[in-house]
């Protein structure tokens, strides 16, 4: 079945950072783990390049908005590479294949009668790009997520008519109870729309940097409309001569942070039904990273800096943290130190050292190879079980509990520590007549250790990847513990997570 996953496309007035990664990661993880589920997977992020934000930055710098667009955009593809995003495209709205798209859509809205001239009057935020209500407005008419002092607006625009599908986003809502997850935002959103939904303003006429609107030049479409479509539009031109809409679209899941959970939970599906297009199935919405902790650490500095953080550590190490340490839908704070604390005792030491110490048994034990045996029934029964894991993180993932899904493989790691430690292999290596026992306890570790790489390989790309090869694992697909048998020759690696000097 076909899987279409997204991240926001990300604004280009700022460098990247941590937060922008931290989606792009979450997508990657769901995107990675369908693909190990033999689901036919695209995957999209991109950047977001019109509107305010990115014209106000540029006035700044006295630059054209095109100009920064085309020096940050980059910048935000290099991310995604760094931290090892295996998106299948990297849109920019300022493709004009992007706009060509955009005005049929933006057209066939306004042919169906969702579109009208009115005058809008009220508060906006330049930095959200975002008309306030006055519910949402923080004390002294400021933007609560900015907490800068709003302009108030008087101008002459067209509007989307959103009051019109109140009744389409409530019965959506009520059809598909994970159309947005976690709960708590799904019920942010719902508690949005019964209050009542207001019309929104679909063009400035003041602004020049953004998309005319296809029935009246005169006015620049407001950038979200624009913005939002990325996700339908490119799928049209993401292959060369070949269109992967009918593929791909609806999309499964759009996953982004609860500062735009508005525009995508409310806005968006309706923006689609207006259009006569499906909307999505679902939406994953995370919350914020906090990274102001001033948590002193000797030898990374206060800051977690993603960039130092992978030169010296691997992106393995940092998507394990930001997922370990913060629970994915919640707010958290990251710190150096707390990277720090994690990598050593739980990359280095549960997981990095089980993995050589089982290979290195293996070796010294039993000439390099897998013996063949069974699953210990020790290992295959009880609380965190190996056997069965995969169904565990397979439906966990389902419901995008990414931190929930991690601890459950985390559980059988140290699992599998205490089984070493109890079963004391280096005592049976020493006594002829329990060879059949060193055998099954070094088939169980190999066994376990592969299905948990296979579970982790979305979250720790590389260095999973690294451990299935020296377990002469081929195939990167989920699997059942006890299913595959032994006798493949293994090889010793390097420590997959060194320890800090
Ligand atoms: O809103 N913690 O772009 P944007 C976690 N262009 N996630 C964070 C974060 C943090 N501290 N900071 C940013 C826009 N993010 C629009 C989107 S989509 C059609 C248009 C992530 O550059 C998070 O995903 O402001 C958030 O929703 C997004 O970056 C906002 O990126
Ligand atoms: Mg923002």
């Amino acid at each position: 079945m076909s899987y279409y996953v997204t991240t926001p496309i990300y604004y280009v007035n700022a460098e990247p950072h941590l937060g922008h990664a931290y989606t792009t990661i979450a997508a990657d993880i769901i995107a990675r783990h369908m693909r190990e589920r033999g689901e036919d997977v695209f995957f999209l992020t991109g950047t977001d390049e019109h509107g305010e934000p990115v014209a106000l930055a540029a006035e700044r710098e006295g630059i054209p908005p095109q100009e920064l667009a085309d020096r940050n955009a980059p910048r935000f593809q290099e991310m995604g590479e760094r931290v090892e995003a295996s998106n299948d495209f990297f849109i920019r709205t300022s493709d004009p294949r992007h706009a060509a798209r955009v005005a049929e859509v933006m057209q066939r809205v306004y042919d169906n009668g969702h579109v009208y001239e009115g005058v809008y009057e009220g508060w906006y935020c330049p930095r959200c790009a975002d008309f306030k209500t006055e519910r949402e407005l923080g004390p002294g008419h400021t933007c609560p997520i900015h907490e800068i002092p709003l302009e108030r607006e008087r101008e002459e625009n067209w509007f989307f008519r959103l009051s019109a599908f109140e009744d389409d986003l409530k019965r959506l809502y009520a059809e598909r109870p994970d159309f947005v997850v976690p709960d708590y935002r799904r019920n942010e959103a719902l508690s949005f729309i019964e209050r009542g939904l207001e019309d929104v303003s679909l063009s400035r006429p003041k602004l020049e940097w953004g998309m005319p609107l296809p029935w009246d030049p005169s006015q620049r479409m407001y950038v979200w409309f624009d913005a939002l479509l990325n996700y339908y539009t490119a799928l049209s031109f993401a292959r060369d001569g070949e269109d992967l809409t009918d593929r791909y679209w609806p999309a499964n899941r759009h996953v982004l942070g609860k500062d735009i959970l508005k525009f995508h939970a409310v806005i968006w599906p309706a923006l689609l039904i207006a259009a006569g297009l499906e909307p999505p199935r679902g939406m994953v919405i995370h919350g914020f990273l906090l990274m102001g902790e001033k948590k002193m650490s000797k030898s990374l500095g206060n800051v977690l800096d993603p960039t130092e953080v992978i030169d010296r550590f691997g992106a393995d190490a940092l998507r394990f943290y930001c997922f370990r340490e913060v629970s994915f839908g919640r707010d958290g704070s990251v710190s150096a130190a707390g990277f720090e604390a994690r990598y050593e005792t739980e990359l280095a030491n549960d997981w990095g050292n089980l993995a050589s110490r089982t290979l290195a048994m293996i070796e010294r034990y039993r000439g390099g190879v897998v013996p063949d045996a069974e699953p210990d029934a020790e290992l295959a029964s009880g609380e965190d079980a190996l056997a069965g894991v995969d169904g565990v993180v397979r439906e966990l993932l389902d419901r995008a509990e990414l931190t929930q899904a991690l601890e459950a493989i985390w559980a059988r790691v140290r699992r599998l520590n205490r089984y070493v430690e109890e079963a004391r292999p280096w005592d049976l290596a020493k006594d002829d007549s329990q060879a059949a026992r060193l055998e099954q306890v070094l088939y169980n570790l190999a066994e376990g250790i592969r299905v948990l790489a296979l579970l982790l390989h979305p979250y720790m790309p590389e260095t999973s990847g690294r451990l299935l090869d020296a377990l002469a694992e081929g195939a990167r697909e989920l699997d059942a513990f006890g299913a595959r048998g032994g006798g493949q020759a293994i090889e010793r690696i390097p420590p997959l997570f060194p320890k800090l000097d």
